[in-house]
């Protein structure tokens, strides 16, 4: 087994994703706003890339067909009725209901992953569940970083590093992933700062993208998006819509 990670979206000519398991990670906040939704009882979400796309869709399913959801710079999106916020995603705003969800990087990658064998939501609410069904497999794996506008983004580095960790202490007594150097560094980056008792939180509310949210008023998501094994579901992207696994 290898184990590769993608530090952001954007950069997928460097990499062919065919016959992997992709995990695509963007905690703050894309995939842990899917996994938020999907167990409060969202029945898929879908993610696109552009607000006109979103739209265009929306209106040929049927409006009232589903909620549509995103972001742009971190702000709710004109028009829509939900913004990227996981706290957004209660069971009383989406149980039962289908979500449209366009964000900025989140959304991005997973359009991304075109050529994979599967393609799974990572997220700190999920780490553990994700990492235990990644050691079921013989395929290699990649670590889809969202990151953050073409850059690294460092809460993501740190979730891709900790899945890392989990493997190679469950997978111990039998083979020994092989590491590429990015998924090194996100190794070593997870063990730098956020191993023990830390955990994530400090280094997420450090980060470029956490400072930023917390600026314009959603702190509570990063308390929210760092909570480990909080939602232990696990969650598969496959013909264009993400559903429970
Ligand atoms: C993204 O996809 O770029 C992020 O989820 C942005 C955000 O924090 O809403």
């Amino acid at each position: 087994m290898k184990i590769d990670v993608v530090l952001s979206a954007g950069m997928k000519a460097k990499h062919d994703f065919s016959g992997q398991i992709v995990v695509v990670i963007d905690v703050l906040r894309a995939t842990s706003t899917i996994l938020t939704a999907l167990t409060n009882g969202c029945l898929e979400v879908i993610p696109v890339q552009k607000v006109a796309d979103a739209l265009a869709l929306a209106e040929r399913v049927g409006r009232d067909q589903f909620l549509l959801g995103g972001e742009r710079k971190g702000i709710p999106i004109p028009g829509f009725d939900l913004g990227n916020s996981p706290l957004e995603y209660t069971r009383e705003r989406v149980e039962g209901k289908k979500v449209i969800l366009c964000t900025t990087n989140g959304t991005k990658a997973l359009n991304e992953t075109k050529g994979a064998a599967e393609v799974i939501i990572g997220s700190f609410l999920n780490i553990t569940r994700v990492a235990s069904y990644l050691k079921e497999t013989e395929k290699d794996i990649t670590l889809f970083c969202s990151g953050q506008d073409g850059g690294l983004a460092i809460e993501d580095l740190l979730c891709a590093g900790q899945i890392i960790k989990k493997l190679l202490f469950i997978t111990k007594n039998a083979t020994i992933p092989e590491l590429t150097d990015a998924g090194r560094v996100a190794l070593i980056t997870y063990k730098h700062l956020a191993n023990k008792n830390k955990g994530p939180i400090i280094a997420m509310a450090q980060s470029g993208h956490g400072q930023y949210l917390a600026s314009i008023g959603f702190n509570d998501d990063l308390l929210h998006c760092s909570q480990v094994d909080a939602l232990p579901n696990l969650a598969e992207y496959k013909n264009g819509s993400v559903v429970l696994k």
